[in-house]
């Protein structure tokens, strides 16, 4: 990562360099705009030619791909460029106002780079720390806990031009809060304990690799990413395809807005991934794994790459792991570029191939044609390492914990109106109140579950369970007190939803869209009952008819807040209930000027 914009000439040898890091190999686009990225803080028009020449694809792949990408600008940014967290959590806790603070200490616009080039500060949806907001990201570190004398700081170093760097290191800690271990976070797994017990069991039972497909059914184990697919049945399909190699990828794009345990497990937790990727290997008969790491974590790269050449000269990783012949597994880091959607299974494989994350259409399903038409599984990072566990300890242990539908236990980020946010373990079924009880949430009037996609509940309801059989949930806790607006909380949400948007189907990319108008004529005082209609009408159709699960959810929660807190939004209704969609006396104006009348009659409403 550099500050300083090299010169021209440097392009051509940039490019070179990235794209012989990447094997010249047109699948990791994506990877090699990144990485040209980073040296110039944008991807120059030059360098786009010249990566479409060395890759051999269309000039028009290149820029539809970095188009579609919010971390890869075809402009110049900023030598340091700012990108603020967005979240609600961040607005919370004053994002917007240090946001202004920094942009008018910097003497620059929200949006636009400074006329001298020094920096341009940005929002982005959600960077991942709301149990440290607010947040930014500069030329891609983490700065969290922000307040006024932090942007203080900080724009006194730009303003300096001291590469980043150089700034102190303690402006870059991050901290992984966790609040209350379980088994997983609690268990002192070491490197290759359970790849060990996977072949061991294996040997056992006589019935090779089957042995862990039969554990892991045995065990129940759901996803932990949201939609709580079963995992066996996933990783059998996958086996069931007589196509090889094979493929097992980490979906470790966390984009959801209020989840960070994926964060801490990367963080504190890393070998245990990486031992559920071995596992998974081992069930399926694969060779090629992948961790789609999001671009919001790249300071997390070059730590996970050690921890991964330490795996490979550990033997658990690369040729005949754990001295297995025929047992070969490697993983490669892909890293994202700050888009939500490729958080969706079929869209982020289509990014691992370098292509713009666009949801595919299924069947086939992943398992059957997954990365470049290979048999692939696509599981959470919190999935892979409670896989590992189950090997090590086995189906029974592992149901002992959680519901009978809902076997084990789950990671809950909390952030909010807390005290103690961060990451808390519990057993599947634990009600909302208790972990509310826990965080030292007070005056509590709504918690949202599972991020924007997912649940809001009210105070009617702490008495739910998170499990697969009542509250659905990835693990986002986000909470609200009473000093809380429930509509802007909503309001907030249906920006991110239309602004994270892929645009590929016409419901989503229109319906999400309107619904951030509708929200936003009606926090202006313009809104009407028939508007409300219209947000449950929008709702429904986007649910029924959107390609994808962003599309699915992103009226969710409009429709949840309208329900639990109705007079929030009634009371910013126009007075007399009723206005009209469309703007009659406003269409006339110009017939009002042609024909030189502009007296009371000539104006609608007017003439009663
Ligand atoms: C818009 C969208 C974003 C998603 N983001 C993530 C994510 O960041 N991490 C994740 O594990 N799953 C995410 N998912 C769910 C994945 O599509 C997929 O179901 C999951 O990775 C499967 O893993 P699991 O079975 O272990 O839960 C997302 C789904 C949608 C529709
Ligand atoms: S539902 Fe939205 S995010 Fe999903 S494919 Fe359609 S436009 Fe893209």
């Amino acid at each position: 990562m550099t500050e300083f914009q090299p010169e021209p000439y440097g392009v051509e040898a940039c490019v070179d360099a990235a794209v012989a890091t990447w094997g010249h190999d047109s699948t990791r686009l994506l990877q090699v705009l990144r990485e040209v990225q980073e040296r110039y803080n944008h991807v120059p028009p030059a360098a786009m030619e010249s990566i479409a020449l060395r890759l051999g694809l269309p000039i028009a792949r290149i820029r539809g791909v970095a188009a579609f990408y919010d971390f890869i600008a075809s402009e110049p940014t900023g030598m340091y460029r700012v990108l603020f967290s967005d979240n609600v959590t961040d607005r919370m806790r004053g994002s917007a106002g240090l946001m202004q603070q920094m942009c008018h200490r910097l003497w620059l616009e929200p949006g636009k780079v400074a006329e001298d080039g020094l920096a341009s500060v940005e929002r982005t949806s959600f960077l991942g720390f709301c149990d440290q907001a607010p947040s930014l990201l500069v030329n891609q570190r983490p700065v969290t806990r922000l307040d006024a004398a932090r942007i203080d700081q900080l724009c006194e170093l730009m303003l300096a031009r001291r590469p980043v760097e150089e700034w102190p290191g303690e402006l870059f800690a991050t901290e992984q809060r966790i609040w209350r271990k379980g088994p997983l976070l609690s268990d002192p797994l070491q490197p290759g304990d359970a790849i060990r017990a996977a072949l061991s069991r294996a040997d056992a039972a006589g019935a090779g690799y089957q042995a862990v497909l039969d554990e892991i059914k045995r065990a129940n184990l759901l996803g932990r990413g949201g939609a709580g697919f079963t995992t066996g049945v996933k990783w059998e399909s996958c086996r069931r395809q007589a196509v090889e190699p094979r493929v097992v990828v980490c979906n470790a794009d966390e984009g959801e807005p209020g989840t960070f345990k994926d964060r801490v497990l990367l963080t504190s937790y890393f070998d245990l991934v990486c031992e559920g990727m071995a596992v998974a290997a081992c069930g399926i008969g694969a060779s090629l794994g992948f961790i789609y790491l999001r671009g919001e974590y790249r300071y997390l790269l070059e730590s996970l790459q050690e921890l991964l050449a330490r795996r490979r000269a550990q033997g658990l990783l690369g040729r005949s792991i754990c001295g297995r012949e025929g047992f070969d597994f490697d993983v490669e880091i892909h890293v994202g570029a700050g888009s939500y959607v490729c958080g969706e299974a079929s869209a982020l494989v289509e990014s691992l191939e370098g292509k713009r994350g666009i949801p595919r259409n299924r069947p086939p399903r992943l398992a059957e044609k997954g990365y470049l038409g290979l048999p692939t599984i696509v599981n959470n990072v919190e999935t892979y390492c409670i896989a590992a566990l189950i090997l090590l300890h086995g189906a029974e242990w592992f149901r002992s914990y959680g519901t009978a539908q809902s076997s084990g236990t789950k990671l809950i980020s909390v952030s909010g109106d807390c005290e103690r946010p961060g990451v808390y373990e519990y057993p599947l079924g634990v009600t909302v109140r208790q972990v509310l009880d826990d965080c030292g949430a007070g005056r509590t009037i709504a918690v949202q579950c599972g991020g924007p996609s997912g649940t809001c509940l009210d105070q009617d309801e702490f008495d739910r369970r998170i499990a697969f059989e009542d509250i659905e949930s990835g693990g986002a806790f986000m909470v609200f007190n009473e000093e809380r607006d429930m509509f802007q909380v909503a309001r907030h949400f249906s920006h991110f939803f239309a602004r994270e948007s892929c645009g590929f189907c016409t419901p989503c990319r229109v319906g999400t869209s309107l619904l951030a108008r509708l929200m936003d004529r009606i926090s202006d005082g313009r809104g009407s009952q028939h508007d409300l209609q219209t947000i449950e009408e929008l709702q429904r159709l986007l649910h029924c008819s959107s390609h994808c699960g962003l599309g699915e959810s992103a009226g969710n929660p409009l429709a949840d807040t309208l329900q639990r807190f109705r007079p929030a939004y009634e009371r910013r209704l126009i007075a007399h209930g009723v206005e009209p969609a469309f703007d009659l006396d406003g269409a006339l104006a110009r017939a009002r000027r042609m024909t030189g009348r502009d007296d009371p009659g000539a104006h609608i409403g007017e003439t009663a």
